[in-house]
């Protein structure tokens, strides 16, 4: 039988709860499903892309099903790359809003044409997480005010331990 692998890229600096909602909306649709950690050598991020590895591992392991397999990896380079490498068929992104979808419309049109074999797969995250983002997370929490119901809460003791121990 065909295993239907994605890989779900991005920086996940860190992972909220709009990508988690993205994961678990992939769950029903793939056999498996590779969290894919850029390493962006061109970005200052909060976490190193070892440290998210560990945190977005911790976080599927809570949402450990016999659906889908679920893991995580980092790559560096182009998306497509990574995505042939893992012999992975789709590229998962979700999108927000329709703020999102010029942008993820290019990328997923540049992708198909680097990779034509690869499909990109638009999923719709709920309403309530349409507003977060890893940005506006980490602003909110330099700022003081809570994320808790933005992130899932293993990341933000994690965030909260980077606050004390940077
Ligand atoms: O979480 P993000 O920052 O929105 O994720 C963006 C990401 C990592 C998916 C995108 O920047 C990407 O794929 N980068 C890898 C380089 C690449 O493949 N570029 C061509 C995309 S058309």
């Amino acid at each position: 039988m065909k295993i239907k692998r994605a890989v779900f890229p991005g920086s996940f600096d860190p992972l909220t709860n709009g990508h988690l909602d993205i994961i678990k909306r992939s769950i029903p649709v793939f056999d498996e499903v590779i969290v894919a950690v850029l390493n962006n050598p061109d970005k200052k991020p909060m976490f190193t892309v070892e440290e998210r590895c560990s945190m977005i591992s911790l976080v599927l392991k809570q949402i450990e099903t016999e659906d889908c397999k679920l893991s995580v990896d980092s790559f560096s380079g182009l998306t497509v790359d990574f995505a042939r490498k893992v012999k992975a068929t789709a590229i998962v992104r979700g999108i927000r809003a329709i703020s999102d979808y010029e942008y993820e419309l290019r990328m997923a049109l540049m992708n198909r044409k680097l990779a034509p074999e690869i499909e990109t797969v638009f999923l719709m995250a709920a309403v309530e997480f349409s507003y977060i983002s890893s940005n506006l997370v980490k602003q909110i929490f330099s700022l003081g005010g809570s994320i808790d119901s933005l992130v899932p809460p293993l990341i933000e003791t994690k965030m909260k331990e980077k606050l004390l121990n940077p």
